[in-house]
């Protein structure tokens, strides 16, 4: 799956590329993310990408003109290395919020994407329009930036991408079949006092397997009840 991302601060992804699980997944070809500096492609004589909203209010908007260029550039290079369609997603606090389904959409679409990162007060709406964008929000609250809420669903969506993670360790993580995990201990056995529960010493795999299936109830109870209700 390539993913080309379209930001204003390149730097703010140079960890992100080359760190943990995302760098191995680019090393084995899983996936590849290419990040592209909107400001390069202004044809301001200023070299500014953004303007007032038309209206008045508050902010600036990234403006047309270097975005629509960025986004052809970035088609175009997505096209010539692949047939697969080119969806574009914008991260705004007004989209749609992302959750384990969509990221598993995501990872299974067989498509390669474009995300778009918003600076200031967001992007001119034609941009939407003109290319079928889909907006992505990570949840409801505001950041300064898309930068970070792009690398949230990078991650989110490449670690489900088939090879990423070694086979099976999908299997009881939180938010599969609408439960969270239960609780993990290793060692020292005893800490400050605490012990790790008995049964998870046993060797008892089928009583291990009941007592976690019963513990992720419990936490799924206390921290998300929806997900008991939702079923
Ligand atoms: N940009 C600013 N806030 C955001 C959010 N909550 N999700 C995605 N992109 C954003």
């Amino acid at each position: 799956m390539r993913f080309i991302v379209l930001t204003l601060f390149p730097n703010m992804f140079e960890a992100f590329v080359n760190t943990s699980i995302i760098k191995r997944t680019i090393e084995k070809d899983i996936c590849s993310i290419e990040v592209i500096d909107i400001r390069k492609f202004t044809k301001d004589k200023h070299n500014r990408v953004d303007f007032p909203p038309f209206g008045g209010g508050r902010g600036m908007i990234l403006s047309c003109q270097p975005l629509a260029a960025a986004i052809d550039f970035s088609i175009e290079k997505l096209k010539s290395k692949s047939k697969k369609d080119v969806d574009i997603i914008y991260l705004s606090p007004r989209g749609k919020v992302l959750n384990y389904n969509l990221c598993k959409d995501i990872a299974s679409s067989d498509k390669n994407y474009i995300l778009i990162c918003g600076h200031y007060e967001g992007i001119d709406e034609r941009i939407i329009e003109e290319y079928n964008v889909t907006e992505i929000s990570i949840g409801d609250y505001v950041l300064t930036g898309g930068e970070l809420a792009s690398q949230v669903l990078l991650d989110s969506v490449i670690r489900l991408l088939p090879g990423a993670l070694t086979e099976g360790s999908l299997d009881e993580e939180s938010h599969t079949n609408n439960l969270l995990e239960y609780p993990q201990y290793t060692k020292p056995v005893e800490f400050r006092g605490r012990k790790v529960p008995d049964i998870l010493l046993s060797g008892h795999h089928k009583k291990i397997s009941e007592y976690r299936k019963n513990e992720s109830i419990r936490i799924t109870k206390k921290y998300r009840p929806d997900f008991l209700n939702n079923k």
